[in-house]
Formats: C-alpha cells, structure tokens, sequence
C-alpha cells in the first residue's frame, strides 16, 4: 500500500461511519414526541452525509491500494461508537445526544487521520479528510444547539 498507516486510519474511519449510521437509523426509528417530524426527516440528511463519506472513505482507501473493511464483523472488531438495541423510553434529547456522541467520536477519528496521512505526505487523502471533519464538525454544531449545547460543552 502506497501510505500504509493513512490506510489503516482510514479503515478506522470507515468502521466508524458505518456503526454511527446504524445507530442513527436505529435513534430515527425509535424517537416519540415533540420535534418528532422536524428530528425525524432532519436525520435523514444526516445519514446521507454520512453515507456518502462512508463511499469516499473506501474508495479512497481502494485509491491508494488498501482494501476496505465491508462486512459487519469487520465493522463491530474496530468501531469506537458504542450500541445498544433501540429502546422506545429514550427522550427525544436522549436519543439526540447519542447521535452528538457518535459524530465526537467520528471528529476524534478524522482528527487522527488528519495527521496521520499528513505525516505520510499522502495531501489528496489529507484534503479529504479535512474537508469531511468540517462538515462532521458543523453536525456536531447543530445537534449540539439542538440540546441547549455550545460545540465543547462537557468536554
Ligand atoms: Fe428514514
């Protein structure tokens, strides 16, 4: 592979879209209440950006001669994103702050393949990752805002 450690790091990324985008499926389904058809159809998009970089994850991966993980097993061995099976009692607030968790921990991983592909000298994997943690961060904005939350609260 031409930038070994960049791959693995984005393999690490990958696992962590693919888990975060179950568990927003899985909070989409199971919220109740207030804010239901505004929350519900919002975590649509969300889901589409985070499948689209899932796709560009791996392709890039594949770009630079690295193989992809693609199966759930591969996917439950490496993500950081926690789950547990969907629960009707959650607030809407509880579901939400879930999905903020999960997109800190997908900010956490672009930050480590930032400076991961930037040390290897791989600059196209480097822009994209970049490019992706600023809209990873932007989500984090408004799910945080959504909860009464600036960005770094509690952390
Ligand atoms: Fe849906």
């Amino acid at each position: 592979m031409r930038f070994p450690k960049t791959g693995e790091a984005l393999n690490e990324v990958l696992a962590d879209l693919t888990q975060a985008h179950m568990v927003v499926h899985q909070h989409h389904w199971y919220m109740l209440g207030h804010r239901f058809i505004k929350i519900h159809f919002y975590l649509d998009h969300v889901m589409d950006e985070l499948a689209e970089q899932q796709d560009d994850v791996a392709e890039r991966l594949i770009e630079i001669n690295g193989s992809p993980i693609s199966t759930f097993e591969e996917v439950l061995e490496k993500t950081n994103i926690p789950d547990r099976k969907g629960d009707w009692e959650l607030s809407m607030d509880e579901h939400l702050q879930i999905i903020l968790d999960a997109y800190k921990q997908l900010k956490a991983d672009y930050e480590k393949a930032i400076k991961i592909s930037a040390d290897e000298g791989d600059d196209s994997t480097n822009d994209m990752l970049i490019g992706f943690h600023t809209d990873i961060e932007k989500r984090i904005w408004i799910l945080a805002a959504e909860l009464g939350q600036r960005p770094g609260d509690g952390e």
